[in-house]
């Protein structure tokens, strides 16, 4: 099993993810294999992997390398053939046992690169969507809603329909709906990739304060490497259904750059220090203090408006 991320950090990076040090693992994976019925190659090869409590941790890999597949285990939309999957200390999959928890029993919230907000529904009622499936007090429902809703800066939107929102305040809704239940981990599937640039930039810089804010561990696909290095507390570089490598965002492309695709093309945008510090940049990074950042993005928001 990994350690946390101490041993390696340079002291920039570790200036720049100052006060996380995740010391509580929120999900691991276990050896995990998967193989899809009529396939000949396993997507997943004895995957194994660590998520600590307030960390982003990211997937970062080429199309079908497995990290929607990897997404979906730990949500419990996909059943591993061999491995185990863990939330803290309650076993979630120990496929020795067969023993699976039921996704409606992991309290896991997603989101995806398709917004796939209901557009029948208002902004609340789909926000509320997921606690009336829980059957929670009416009370409990409306009160989550409105304390959700400010936390994305959706505050007023309430009975605005779906369809009458952008695509970046869509984006939001679905964000607010996987965490009204507050779940154990927040799984975000290329959730940016829609935006445009300056929205994605946006919307990074939101995410980041959102995981500050509350201390959620968060598993975050992407292709995109400037993405993955302004966001990530650590990046596992995948490929062919491994993770060739794991840890600090620096590490990754600074090692092993000839065995990992991702790794060598992340080395050469990135070769010169000047280009290094501007992917970690405050602007694109705003963890390193989180008061200045609130106060330079918007005051009332925690994602600014699209
Ligand atoms: N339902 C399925 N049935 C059969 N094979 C599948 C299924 N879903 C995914 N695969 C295969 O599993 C492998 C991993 O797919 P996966 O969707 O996890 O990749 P990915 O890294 O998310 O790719 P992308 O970046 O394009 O979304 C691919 O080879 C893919 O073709
Ligand atoms: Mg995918």
């Amino acid at each position: 099993m990994h350690s946390p991320l101490t041993a390696e950090r340079s002291p920039a990076t570790a200036r720049a993810q100052e006060c996380v040090a995740p010391a509580k693992i929120a999900v691991r994976l276990n050896g995990l294999w998967k193989t899809y019925p009529g396939g000949s190659n396993p997507a997943i090869k004895d995957l194994s992997l660590d998520v600590y409590d307030g960390e982003i941790l990211t997937l970062l890999g080429p199309s079908g390398c497995g990290k929607t597949t990897t997404l979906r285990m730990v949500a419990g939309l996909e059943t591993p053939d061999a491995g185990d999957i863990f939330f803290g200390d309650q076993a979630v999959v120990i496929s020795s046992r067969r023993l699976t928890l039921p996704p409606n029993k992991r309290n896991v919230g997603m989101v995806f690169q398709s917004y796939a907000i209901w557009p029948h529904m208002t902004v609340a009622e789909n926000v509320a969507f997921p606690l009336k499936a829980r059957r929670f007090p009416r009370h409990e429902i409306r009160e989550r809603v409105v304390r959700v809703l400010d936390l994305v800066g959706l505050s007023g939107f309430e009975d605005r329909p779906g369809p009458l929102l952008s695509g970046g305040q869509q984006q939001r809704v679905a964000f607010a709906r996987a965490l009204v239940t507050e779940p154990r981990i927040l799984l975000l599937d290329e959730p940016f990739s829609n935006l445009d640039a300056k929205l994605r930039e946006q919307m990074c810089i939101g995410v980041k304060l959102l995981q500050k804010r509350l201390n959620i561990a968060m598993l975050f696909v992407t292709h995109d490497q400037i993405e993955a290095l302004s966001l990530s507390n650590r990046i596992a570089l995948m490929n062919s259904g491994v993770v060739q490598q794991q840890g600090d965002p620096r590490a990754c492309f600074t090692k092993s750059r000839s065995t990992n695709s991702c790794a060598t093309s992340l080395a050469g945008r990135f070769s010169s220090k000047v280009k290094w510090k501007r992917a970690i940049h405050p602007a694109r990074w705003p963890s390193r203090s989180p008061a200045r950042a609130t106060a330079s993005c918007s005051a009332a928001a925690i994602i600014p408006a699209a």
